[in-house]
């Protein structure tokens, strides 16, 4: 990816804390009531996380619904998602989504948004629905006992001292350390058909959980295979795993900058992603029987920093990402899912974080934490995320020792060689280490732990430089040096002459939780030409080796292996590939 300037959320600089919360409604049983309003303002020093909700209890709307306040101080929203919010002076008007254009009596709408404040936060006074005040109510059904009528007088300005811990008696720090991982036993098969294939397919690998069908498993094996999540968990029970890895992937408007794993589920289809989705996820992961295991949920590959790097405006930038960032199917999809599977004692979500060729400078480094911090705190709490994984999928070396940003070449920086860009990091460890850094600084846990998918960023085999180059000449150096060997650092499919890397290994390094093979080795990427299926997946031209680029791969060739199946599928010749350029070799 190419540097982008983009203006991204502000930097919260310190934990959250719950500095407001207000139910809007009067007590009195007048039936001309028209609606409630339960607010809340998730505060740190600088800014807010404010969610709505908004509740009818007048007739039914149909033609769209408005709800209007306005704010008390200096509060300017920055981020909204699930309602079009609009901001002049201090009065706020937020309209409905177009899949949420009505709400029948008694029924309720749910928003959010992200906002700056300096000294007070103090909440609005009032909120209105269509015009009409939400100041009495035919009364709640179960109305709370003291309800909170205003504002905490001394909000907290500081960070706490002690950040928050986990829930009691619960979650350990590193769920990898000192736990076998589960061998799905349908990626084994494919590994051991293939010559030499056993001396790997005793690893853990991850089970990805592409569509709502994964859930049940599916007849149909063209991608993935047919056994559904509670197959896999009693799989893992029987191994006697003492975790297993779950990919949770099926946002809606899913993989909006590129083709290849397009999803089932169109731009408005958050609501269906909840129901059917992240729901009987949840309520199996809870099922007492798999209470032993740690079940590790890698949440949504690409979809946060897409939001950063690939909106419109940007080299590369889609309709689609610029869709999923105005309705925050994402940011509330990921906030979700975090608050569903990290609700139990047993569970353990990482968020993925792209990889330092996607988000190692500066202006988008920043930016994709803050939308992090966004995530998890419509999630409720950052206490939902154990860590995130960086690399997923994706072929970034993990150390590059002969070129590192500080290295000098004839006079000049690597940083200005064409390969790097100017990013401000050249590997994956370095900059997975510095990407957790970063994230506690702005309220996260400070025990969180990265991952890095080290499936297939090995490149090892005769093409391995073993020591600097001795050319002086800036991009020659480099080229030479590098252990990474794609053509370019944006190139992301089936990539030709990478290799197996690290064996998953816990607690590897320091801030790493564990090295992992979230890929699947062996499974494509996408298909290097149009193949026609049933699961949403598109034809994406990085896939296919003729093609000589795009803005987002510096107009490069795609460097992708020829005569690939579509993404999930197995793929010999690419698992062979992996095999012989493995490093450390097997
Ligand atoms: C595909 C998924 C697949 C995963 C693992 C992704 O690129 O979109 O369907 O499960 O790779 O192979």
């Amino acid at each position: 990816m190419r540097p982008v300037l983009i203006r991204g959320l502000t930097a919260a600089a310190a934990a959250s804390l719950i500095t407001g919360a207000g139910i809007f409604a009067a007590t009195s049983a007048s039936a001309a009531a028209g609606c409630r309003v339960d607010y809340s303002a998730n505060s740190w020093s600088t800014g807010f996380t404010g969610t709505v909700n908004v509740t009818n209890l007048g007739d039914p709307i149909s033609g769209g619904w408005r709800v209007t306040w306005a704010f008390p101080g200096n509060q300017q929203i920055t981020q909204g998602w699930s309602a079009t919010i609009t901001q002049s002076g201090a009065n706020v008007t937020a309209t409905n989504p177009s899949w949420s254009a009505s709400l029948p009596t008694n029924g309720s709408a749910n928003f959010g948004f992200n906002a700056n404040y300096s000294g007070t936060n103090t909440n609005p006074a009032t909120f209105s629905l269509n015009g009409v005040a939400c100041t009495g109510s035919t009364g709640p059904t179960t109305p709370p006992t003291t309800p909170p009528t205003t504002p905490p007088t001394t909000p907290p300005t500081t960070p706490p001292t002690t950040p928050p811990t986990n829930p009691p008696g619960s979650k350990v720090d590193n769920p990898y350390a000192g736990a076998k991982g589960y061998v799905n036993p349908e990626w084994k098969a494919k590994a051991d058909a293939e010559p030499g294939g056993s001396r790997v397919s005793n690893n853990p690998t991850a089970v990805w959980l592409d569509r709502i069908a994964a859930i049940n498993g599916t007849s149909d094996s063209s991608s993935n295979g047919a056994m559904g999540l509670r197959d896999h968990l009693d799989a893992a029970v029987a191994q006697g795993a003492g975790y297993i890895q779950l990919v949770i992937y099926n946002l809606p408007g899913r993989d909006c900058a590129a083709l290849a794993s397009n999803g089932e589920l169109g731009p408005n289809d958050l609501p269906k992603y909840k129901t059917d989705y992240i729901d009987p996820i949840a309520a199996i992961q809870a099922d007492a029987k798999y209470r032993s295991l740690r079940i590790i949920n890698v949440i949504e590959i690409d979809s946060l920093p897409n939001l950063i790097t690939n909106t419109s405006g940007q080299a590369g930038g889609t309709a689609t990402c610029d869709t999923m960032k105005a309705n925050g199917g994402y940011v509330q999809g990921v906030g979700y899912a975090l608050n569903k599977l990290g609700a139990l004692a047993n569970t353990y979500n990482y968020v993925d974080a792209a990889h330092h060729g996607w988000i190692g400078w500066d202006s988008n480094f920043n930016p994709t934490a803050d939308i992090m911090l966004a995530a998890a705190q419509a999630s409720g709490s950052v206490n939902n995320v154990t860590g995130f994984i960086t690399n997923t999928a994706n072929y970034s070396a993990l150390r590059e020792p002969f070129v590192q940003p500080t290295t000098q070449v004839g006079g000049q920086s690597v940083r200005q060689s064409k390969w790097v860009d100017w990013n401000q990091y050249t590997d994956e460890l370095t900059f997975a280490q510095a990407f957790r850094t970063k994230l506690v600084s702005i309220g996260f846990n400070s025990n969180i732990g990265m991952l890095i998918d080290t499936s297939r960023n090995g490149w090892g085999g005769s093409a391995r430089p073993t020591a600097a180059s001795t050319s002086t000449v800036i991009d020659t150096f480099v080229n030479e040096s590098r252990i990474d060997r794609r053509i370019h650092a944006g190139n992301w499919c089936n990539q030709s002459g990478a290799g197996l890397g690290e064996r998953p290994t816990a607690a590897p390094a320091a801030g790493i939780d564990a090295y992992v093979w979230v890929k699947p080795p062996g499974e494509s990427d996408g298909s290097s030409s149009l193949i026609p299926n049933d699961e949403g997946k598109g034809f994406d031209r990085m896939c296919d080796p003729t093609y000589t680029g795009n803005a987002r791969n510096g107009n490069s060739l795609s460097g992708a292996l020829p005569n690939a199946p579509i993404s999930g599928a197995w793929f010999s010749a690419q698992f062979r590939q992996l095999m012989a350029n493995a490093y450390p070799a097997l």
